[in-house]
């Protein structure tokens, strides 16, 4: 007999709906019997949502100390830096504490955190490594040792990332775009890449997020990638700058991203508000060359980047929000890229964080989310809620989706905003 029957599921690449079976935690062999069953009610299943790239240090600081009234990214750095003084284990737990319970009902399961290191006394980077015991079994945190200010640029960097990476940190970063001179820039991503290289971690470099076209610190990444054989190990986020480069050099260097297995990364959230602020119209867009990546066979995902920080007043750590922004603004409205926007939120970062025991197969983790929407293209439409959020076999969040009504000719009727 089956622990958990889930009946009536939609899932990517299987005609029609299908029943999935759980026993001790893992999917197995659907069988008639089960102690308990769920009804999917024809909804889309998806493994876990995976979240790769968030500054959880940052979050719910929105307003304090005071709000970022231009919406730039320098305005929102100078008041970090106010409210970054204040800035104590406690409070860091208590923000994440609270964003971390967002993350488990929108299904998030999967976490990668960046986690400022410019700090003597490294407050949020103790913190987070507190927080990540603290969701061990429920969500898997990853965290990035990420210099805020520069490793070369700023005082005492490089040993506060040694320190960062002897307090836990899973995964090496860097701000090669932030140092003062290209010749930092290129000396920050190699001393990253030695310092993951010597102690076995993973590489995710915040990676020339600039409009300015002559910021080309990939190229080192892909190259330091291949030198020290790291490849299917690293990341690259944001790059927003690629997509300002000239045609000719864009086209060798996602030859080289390729070659070097690198994930990429993109956070519309932030980047399609904080991007273009230098230009006159028109604007450019604050994002990578996605699709030309994605036809290349790079894996790219999609980011939260920011919930409520200085950088982005919204947000609720809902990977269907970034990926509805994205839909305009990386204009992925196509069938196809709608499917895969759902794939970049789930199997790719999935990917680029090296989870295994992922998916819906017989055996694996018996993770995966229910929601209250038949195909991705409702899911991302409506920014559809989580049904049901299992981890290994037991419900970890759950949602009753919104009861709507109208009063339509003198009766009351319900509105569900699907199509029948
Ligand atoms: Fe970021």
């Amino acid at each position: 007999m089956l622990d958990l029957l889930v009946r009536n599921a939609r899932v990517a690449g299987r005609a029609g709906l299908t029943d999935l079976g759980i026993s001790a935690g893992r999917f197995a062999a659907v069988e008639a019997e089960a102690r308990e069953t769920i009804d999917a009610q024809g909804g889309l299943v998806t493994p876990p949502l995976v979240e790769p790239h968030v500054h959880l240090d940052a979050v719910l600081t929105e307003g304090q100390p005071r709000s970022n009234v231009t919406g730039s990214l320098f305005e929102g750095i100078a008041i970090w830096a106010e409210r970054v003084k204040d800035l104590s284990v406690e409070d860091v737990l208590a923000r994440t504490r609270q964003v971390a319970r967002w993350q488990l009902a929108n299904g998030v399961l999967h976490v990668r955190s960046h986690v400022d290191v410019c700090d003597p006394e490294l407050r949020a980077v103790r913190a987070l490594v507190q927080l990540r015991e603290e969701l061990r079994g429920l969500i898997s945190l990853q965290l990035v040792a990420f210099p805020q200010q520069g490793i070369l640029s700023f005082d005492g960097g490089k040993e506060l990332m040694r320190e960062a990476v002897k307090l836990g940190c899973d995964v090496v970063g860097a701000i090669p775009h932030f140092e003062i001179t290209r010749e930092y820039g290129e000396q920050s991503v190699k001393f990253a890449f030695e310092l993951a290289a010597e102690h076995g971690l993973m590489v995710d470099i915040h990676c020339d997020e600039t409009d300015d076209e002559h910021s080309r610190f990939v190229e080192v990444m892909a190259a330091e990638t291949i030198r020290l054989g790291l490849e299917g190990r690293v990341t690259a986020s944001h790059t927003t700058a690629m997509h300002s480069y000239n045609a000719a050099y864009a086209y060798r260097l996602i030859n080289n991203l390729r070659r070097a297995g690198l994930h990429m990364v993109t956070n519309p959230l932030d980047n399609s508000t904080l991007q273009g602020r230098f230009d006159g119209y028109p604007i450019r867009r604050g994002h990578t060359r996605i699709k030309e990546l994605m036809a290349a066979g790079v894996n790219v995902c999609v980011g939260n980047d920011s919930v409520m920080d200085p950088w982005y007043p919204l947000g609720c750590a809902d990977p269907l929000q970034a990926a509805f922004v994205l839909v305009h603004y990386g204009q992925m409205s196509g069938a196809d890229e709608l499917r895969r926007l759902i794939e970049m939120i789930t199997v790719n970062p999935a990917q680029a964080l090296g989870i295994g025991d992922y998916g819906l197969e017989n055996g694996s983790a018996a993770d995966l989310v229910v929601f209250a929407a038949p195909s991705e293209a409702d899911a991302i439409r409506l920014v559809a809620p989580r049904r049901y959020v299992l981890r290994e076999g037991r419900i970890v969040a759950r949602a009753e989706p919104a009861h709507r009504t109208i009063v339509w000719d003198g009766k009351e009727e319900e509105v569900d905003f699907l199509r029948r």
